[in-house]
């Protein structure tokens, strides 16, 4: 996910404020949930170029389990982590972390920090074998929560993000030997591709076809087979 610069991300921080009654829970299993508009909101602030509510559902619909809230003593949204878990390119079993946020004047204290952190141990219960993210190569808090953790920069992505800005892949390997399993190349068309996907294609197409599904009133299996009914 593209987020601010280093500059940006320093005033933001200078004099956090702390968050009263905050705790944090699970989005659950309600799909228009009262959170996801909230949560939209939150994300869209700090995006170039805001996805559409289609994407949200691509996620929230199926990964529910796998998106933290932070929430205040009043349950407004204070932190969220959006995240899925599949194979990728028929080979390791991928979670990967699309979007997270703190609101501005609470950032600094850890809860993204904490976001992470529960849905890293959420991916590794479902026996992921790898976490994979992007982030913006100057963006110093999330570089941050992310190298504690033990991720490590796989690639430089140039110019990846739609505003011009360079990226790093990011990867936690979860087991031994991972790095090595076999994958297929994108082009393939056997196993689907669980990959890096917040700028490929597939979440255009999957969010596309819940898009379908709304204005059709079609059937459609998300995950790209054909089960129109
Ligand atoms: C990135 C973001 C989620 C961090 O949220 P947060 O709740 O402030 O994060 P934390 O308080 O857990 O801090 C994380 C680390 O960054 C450090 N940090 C916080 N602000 C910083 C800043 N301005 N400059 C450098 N480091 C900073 C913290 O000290 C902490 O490091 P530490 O554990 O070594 O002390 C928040 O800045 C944000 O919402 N940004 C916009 C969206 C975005 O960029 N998302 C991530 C892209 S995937």
């Amino acid at each position: 996910m593209s987020g601010p610069g280093k500059d940006e991300a320093a005033t933001l921080v200078e004099k956090p404020t702390a968050v009263d009654g905050l705790h944090y829970v699970n989005y659950g299993d309600q799909r228009e949930s009262p959170y996801l508009s909230a949560i939209r909101q939150l994300i869209s602030q700090d995006l170039s170029e805001p996805y559409s509510i289609y994407v949200y559902r691509y996620f929230l619909y199926q990964w529910p389990d796998l998106c933290f809230m932070a929430l205040d003593k009043d349950e407004n949204l204070i932190g969220v982590i959006v995240c899925k878990l599949e194979p990728h390119r028929g080979g390791p079993m991928r979670g990967y972390i699309a979007m997270l946020a703190t609101r501005q004047q609470h950032r600094g204290q850890g809860i993204a920090s904490a976001l992470v952190r529960m849905a890293v141990e959420k991916m590794i219960a479902k026996d992921a074998d790898e976490i994979a993210l992007e982030t913006e190569v100057d963006n110093e808090p999330s570089l941050r929560i992310y190298a504690h953790l033990g991720f490590i920069r796989t690639k430089r992505l140039h110019r990846y993000y739609l505003n011009g800005n360079t990226a790093f892949r990011l990867i936690l390997y979860l087991k031994p030997g991972i790095p090595y399993k076999h994958t297929y190349p994108p082009e393939y068309g056997g196993p689907s591709d669980g990959g890096g996907l917040m700028d490929e294609d597939l979440v255009a197409r999957q969010a596309a076809q819940l898009q379908l599904e709304d204005v059709e009133g079609e059937t459609h299996d998300v995950t790209g087979g054909n089960t129109y009914r």
